[in-house]
């Protein structure tokens, strides 16, 4: 008896999380409060389509986009502009994640269960294909970017002397398993330089476009290359960059740190081979989650690297592997066939997808890049400052890089934070010549707090610069 009524317990708190994650931040939180009757209503982990409604939440709206602001659980005072580097998650991914932790701790077996099951992440990873554009056979959750880059670096069969391109603004999770492969097994890296000014900004994407082109020769069989430069924030010619490397067949991976979250993003038309994305950066799950992308023909090409599965449909004891396994092992879901999980972190991704379907992926990425414009704006007729941010929309979005002549970059970060608490970063290497700030401009950073880091620049700027 007495155990039935703890059962009981726990299955309602179940369905709690259930209608949290269903319900979402706007309809728990908000209900009321904006215009509500614009926004869809999700169901927990089913849809996988993008809305198209929210075309009607202006990025201008700021009694709209601060009650969103309102949704983080930032310090009073804090400006958070460093997304690129770490997304804090809203309350309702929060909250579900810390239910989520008490919730498996309190009863593991019905949470496995009846929560964390394989339907509900086959459901969630339904919604992540949707939320970025791709087929759910397509798509794996992983720890963080890296380890998709990882694996696309090493996954494709290579042999001595065929050439993987990269260039000297990706980051070193792109490039250094890059470096890591070819000490191991003598494929050739080819490092594209793009520390001339030129690149920052390019006048236009076919300055980029040529610089990948000129360094593909016939031994060429993998281009890396960035969604969007951690250095500059500059948006890259992904398609361009794809088709022509396809049509050449040389393998594309791509590095999408960034975009997810940050771009209404469809995968799909980018038509790259392999795309490694983040979830905790501009998507706001929780931290230690992300996912890789393998294009459906191309997936029997590319190995998995930290495996557990059937190996030809083997499995440990030499007998044909059965199904549902032989069929899972058979999708990218062989990528994320290594061993624990945590829950929680699958929960974030959910409620994630959930708090930005319930704005829209398109209103968001209107949003930052009008925060962007704003900032960039603001600050090209400061005395003293250099843009390094294109204003052509098809090479910027949610990222703005500049510098203050004769402010050392981690000064100038220092100074707006002990000054203002205005969290941005300097992106410095000495080796290519770069030492920049850079502010990411996401939803948790209202219009005002956008003005204050142009007024706080330019003060920094005219004391050095009087
Ligand atoms: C362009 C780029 N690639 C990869 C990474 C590494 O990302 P993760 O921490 O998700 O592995 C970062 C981190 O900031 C990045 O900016």
């Amino acid at each position: 008896m007495k155990k039935a009524t703890a059962l009981q317990g726990l299955d309602e708190q179940i369905e709690d999380i259930r209608l949290l994650s269903r319900r979402g931040f706007l309809g728990k939180i908000m209900a009321g409060t904006v215009a509500t009757g614009l926004l869809p209503n999700f169901a927990l982990a089913k849809q996988s389509k993008k809305p198209t409604v929210s075309k009607a939440i202006a990025p201008d709206n700021d009694s709209f986009w601060n009650h969103v602001a309102d949704q983080f659980l930032l310090r009073p005072g804090v400006s958070y502009m460093n997304t690129g580097t770490g997304g804090p998650s809203p309350r309702s991914v929060y909250q579900a994640q810390i239910d989520s932790i008490q919730q498996t701790n309190a009863d593991r077996f019905s949470y496995a269960s009846h929560v964390y099951n394989t339907e509900f992440k086959d459901a969630v990873r339904a919604k992540l294909a949707g939320f970025v554009g791709c087929k759910s056979n397509e798509i794996a959750f992983t720890n963080n970017t890296t380890e998709g880059m990882v694996v696309g670096t090493f996954g494709p069969d290579l042999r001595p002397g065929d050439e993987i391109i990269y260039t000297n603004h990706d980051h070193s999770s792109g490039g250094q398993p890059i470096n890591l492969r070819c000490a191991r097994q003598g494929t050739i890296p080819v490092m594209v330089d793009l520390s001339s000014p030129k690149f920052h900004p390019p006048k236009d994407p076919s300055v980029i476009i040529a610089a990948y082109e000129r360094a593909i020769t016939s031994r060429t069989k993998m281009i890396s290359l960035c969604h969007v430069n951690y250095t500059d924030g500059c948006v890259l010619p992904i398609k361009e960059i794809c088709d022509l490397a396809r049509s050449k067949g040389i393998l594309t991976l791509v590095d999408g740190a960034h975009p997810p979250g940050m771009l209404d993003l469809d995968i799909s038309s980018l038509g790259c081979d392999m795309y490694a994305g983040a979830c905790h950066k501009w998507m706001l799950a929780g931290q230690l989650t992300g996912f890789f992308y393998v294009r459906e023909s191309m997936l029997d090409r590319i190995w998995p690297t930290v495996y557990s599965g059937p190996v030809n449909g083997i499995n440990l004891y030499g007998k044909p592997q059965s199904e549902p396994y032989l069929g899972r092992s058979q999708t990218a879901q062989k990528y994320e066939m290594h061993g624990s999980t945590n829950y929680s972190l699958g929960i974030t991704i959910n409620a994630a997808l959930d708090f930005h379907n319930q704005i829209g992926p398109d209103a968001i990425e209107s949003r930052d890049r009008y925060l962007v414009e704003r900032v960039r704006s603001g600050l090209q007729n400061v005395p003293g400052i250099t843009i390094f941010s294109s204003e052509d929309p098809r090479l910027c979005a949610g990222l703005v890089s500049f510098r203050i002549k004769g402010v050392k970059p981690k000064l100038l970060s220092e100074t707006l934070w002990q000054r203002h608490r205005i969290y941005i970063r300097n992106v410095t290497h000495d080796d290519i010549d770069w030492d920049a700030n850079r502010a990411s401009m996401h939803i948790m950073v209202t219009t005002r707090q956008a003005d204050n880091l142009v007024a706080a620049v330019e003060e920094v700027a005219k004391e050095h610069n009087a």
